[in-house]
């Protein structure tokens, strides 16, 4: 048996769907994969807490699990950073369940920076550090023999680079197109039922399917960020956000949606990935699409993704969870896969 200690950075929704999920899935991962997965770790801004089995005073993996605030923990501990937690020993992977900050990846990507040195794989749901530095990460973990999980947040439950680095081996991928986000997905398929914009974001927000500030998915920075990882990683390219064009679906013209009706068509917001010589095009952009394309019946909070390659043809996926838990999954499978090699 092989045991996995694990330092889980941040516990909002995705870090607490994730304490859940390695509790529940505890046997199952041990009969299955002989893997023991335990959390040796859980910080967030304020704090944290060493869990050590067994010994009294410390904290317990179903004490977490009963959903308890990490400050409501006897042994909650204020003075507890990530710069102290690092000395801890012992510990193998970080999974990183921090707000995905775009725009210079902090405070994650010095975390992911320090994780990678102290010789630990890294797993996460984070998009930040990925969009801001992913060849500095990849270098990173090349030299220093470790692995990079990117599953959570490159569309979670939803298989992208698994399909892409594995099931397409060999194959050329010229074109790559993706609904990448559920929220814009849902307010698309409720606004093609004829239903406004401003209603269809409000029942998105009421179902917990759309974040109070929804602006980093309507606005389509959610779907540029994970179709520019995704392509970074598949092409070992270093393409920014200052190199995808981003539209959204705040603006959608009432003629685009007449004709999408009138047609049968649907509107889509698609990632897209086009090789087009020597200056490939990456976007997010509202594409009108006929029944024939692979992703027209991706509807409600489900994504999917098409991979249009040379010798395989197009190979599309479609569904996954789309929720804290779907996400939980992908860093379990994640951290699954590094372990079986
Ligand atoms: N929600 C989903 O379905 C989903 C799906 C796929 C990927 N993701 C990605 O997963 C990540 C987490 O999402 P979420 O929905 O769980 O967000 P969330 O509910 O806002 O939780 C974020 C957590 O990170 C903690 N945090 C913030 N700064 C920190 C720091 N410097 N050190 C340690 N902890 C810190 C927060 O702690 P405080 O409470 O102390 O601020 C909070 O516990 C994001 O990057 C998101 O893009 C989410």
């Amino acid at each position: 048996m092989k045991t996995i200690n694990i330092i889980l950075l941040g516990y909002g929704r995705v870090g607490k769907a994730f304490v859940r999920l390695i509790q529940e899935k505890q046997d199952f991962c041990l009969s299955r994969f002989n893997l023991h997965i335990r959390l040796g770790v859980v910080l967030n801004s304020r704090g944290g807490l060493i869990l050590v089995p067994d010994k009294e005073g410390m904290g317990t993996l179903s004490d977490l699990a009963q959903g308890l605030k990490l400050e409501e923990l006897p042994y909650w501990r204020p003075a507890m950073d990530f710069g102290k937690a690092r000395e801890c020993q012992d510990l193998d992977v970080l999974v990183d369940c921090t707000p995905s900050n775009i725009q210079d990846g902090e405070p994650a990507l010095g975390y992911t920076h320090q994780a990678l040195d102290r010789g630990w794989h890294v797993v996460t749901a984070n998009k930040g550090p990925l969009v801001v530095d992913i060849s500095g990460i990849r270098k990173k973990a090349e030299k220093n023999r470790v692995s990079l999980g990117m599953s959570g947040a490159t569309a979670a439950a939803l298989p992208t680079l698994d399909v892409a680095l594995h099931s397409l081996s060999g194959a050329e991928i010229y074109k790559i197109e993706g609904i990448l986000n559920g929220t814009t997905n849902y307010i698309l398929t409720r606004m093609s039922k004829g239903m406004e914009y401003s209603v269809a974001l409000r029942e998105a927000q009421d179902k917990g399917i759309a974040e109070p500030n929804p602006s980093q998915d309507v606005e389509g920075w959610d779907t540029a960020a994970k179709i520019l990882i995704i392509t970074n990683v598949i092409f070992g390219t270093a393409y920014t956000l200052k190199d995808i064009q981003v539209e959204g679906i705040t603006h959608i013209p009432s003629e685009l949606r007449e004709e999408a009706r009138a047609a049968g068509n649907a509107l889509k917001l698609f990632g897209r990935f086009v090789q087009n010589g020597k200056l490939p095009l990456l976007e997010t952009k509202l594409s009108l699409i006929d029944p024939s394309h692979p992703l027209f019946g991706v509807d409600g909070t489900q994504k999917g993704i098409a991979f249009f390659t040379d010798t395989m043809d197009s190979v599309t996926v479609t569904g996954g969870k789309s929720d804290p838990r779907g996400a939980a999954a992908a860093l379990l499978k994640d951290i699954i896969n590094i372990y079986r090699g």
